[in-house]
């Protein structure tokens, strides 16, 4: 029998909705972003975002169903993200999921959101030719979190979609998320919310362009050095290295205010802000990339030789940049270390990549208890 469930994620600024079928055939993903609305704020408010989800929840659960070609009463189990995330954004799901589970008679499935962006990227890889080899290394890098774990397949039988994995969390980021440190850089040189994806472009092309428009004079960012455990990671200093810079650089504050008009009259396209940017500050910006995916690299890479896996995995949604994507390309593969990342979609927040988590839980009869409540601070192990 194919076990269809429906996914519901709500953790942060993403409605969705997802039905899934047996751990691994996405039958439809519905992803609503909240981004317009956080945008003018440069970043998620709560109150804002727990309202969104509440007016998306019910027409983003509906379009899922619908392109699944399915009823409600098709459905067999119902799986939600518990945490860890926003608390009123998290209770908005986890509200709708349970009523919907008891109204339908159905399991209801909580689930990390963690392990959420692991089964993420085995939801593809199983059209590829190439499975990921287990145990591997996973990288899970967003706006929210930078994690090391170490995944194992559980026991049991079956494949990982239907055993689920074991965790081992080598390390983390101790003060910003690299996401974080690439919106809050973005915030100060005026560049506009989320910054990743306006930074990853301007940074692909100034390296395209090749010496042309960069500067010797920009700032570099040197290796991150962090005391104990070389698994964890920090990025508030590379972000406070360019505070200190644009102080100290009155320079930049014509230019600065610049794209901060173009940015209020909607201009947001890396094109619009590319000419609005010296060569000096696209220098940095290339510069402080290469620092944060040089590290992020580096750290991962490292933690697989140590432990003997040779695969990694990298989900999220800093997953999604191309400077990231490409140096774990190729050093992996001199390395020889495989490598897997979720396509863009599912790199970033969505129910799918939840639904598929549920699955496992599900045969293992890991049931919501009729308490259930939102863990904001949930860990994996
Ligand atoms: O996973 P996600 O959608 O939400 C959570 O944070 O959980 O990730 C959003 C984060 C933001 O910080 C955004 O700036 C970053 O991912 N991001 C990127 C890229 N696209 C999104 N960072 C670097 N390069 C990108 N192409
Ligand atoms: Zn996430």
């Amino acid at each position: 029998m194919r076990t269809r469930i429906l996914g519901i994620e709500s953790s942060c600024d993403e409605t969705a909705a997802a039905v899934v079928v047996d751990g691994r055939e996405i039958l439809s993903s519905v992803v609503s972003s909240q981004l317009d609305i956080h945008r003018k704020y440069g970043g998620v408010v709560p109150e804002l975002a727990s309202r969104e989800h509440l007016r998306q929840i019910v027409p983003v659960v509906r379009e899922a169903l619908l392109l699944a070609g399915l009823d409600f009463r098709d459905i067999d189990a119902v799986g939600v993200t518990q945490g860890p995330g926003l608390v009123g954004s998290l209770l908005v799901g986890i509200t709708y999921g349970k009523v919907l589970a008891t109204e339908l008679g159905k399991p209801l499935v909580p689930v990390n959101h963690l392990e959420g962006h692991v089964h993420a990227v085995f939801l593809e890889a199983h059209l590829a030719t190439k499975a990921p080899e287990l145990p591997a290394i996973c990288l899970i890098v967003s706006g929210g979190h930078t994690l090391l774990y170490h995944v194992q397949a559980a026991a049991g039988s079956g494949d990982g979609a239907m055993r689920g994995f074991q965790y081992r969390r080598l390390g983390g980021t101790r003060d910003d998320a690299a996401g974080e440190a690439y919106d809050k850089v973005a915030r100060l040189l005026a560049l506009g919310y989320p910054g990743g994806p306006i930074i990853d472009q301007i940074a692909g092309m100034v390296a395209a362009s090749g010496a042309n428009i960069r500067e010797k004079n920009a700032p570099t960012f040197g290796p991150v050095k962090i005391k104990g455990n070389p698994y964890d990671f920090s990025f508030s200093g590379i972000k406070t290295a360019v505070l200190y810079y644009i102080r100290a650089h009155p320079e930049f504050t014509d230019e600065i205010e610049a794209r901060k008009n173009a940015l209020q009259e909607g201009h947001r396209k890396a094109a619009d802000l590319l000419p609005l940017c010296t060569p000096r500050t696209l220098s940095l910006i290339s510069n402080f990339q290469s620092a944060v995916v040089h590290d992020l690299v580096t750290r991962t890479l490292e933690a697989a030789a140590e432990t003997g896996s040779r695969t990694v995995l990298v989900s999220g949604g800093v997953a999604a940049n191309s400077e990231l994507r490409d140096r774990f390309g190729s050093q992996a593969a001199a390395n020889g270390v495989s490598i897997f990342f979720p396509s863009r979609a599912l790199s970033t927040d969505n129910a799918a990549m939840i639904a598929a988590a549920a699955y496992p839980h599900l045969l293992a009869g890991d049931l919501a208890s009729p308490d259930l409540n939102a863990e904001p601070n949930l860990r994996l192990v």
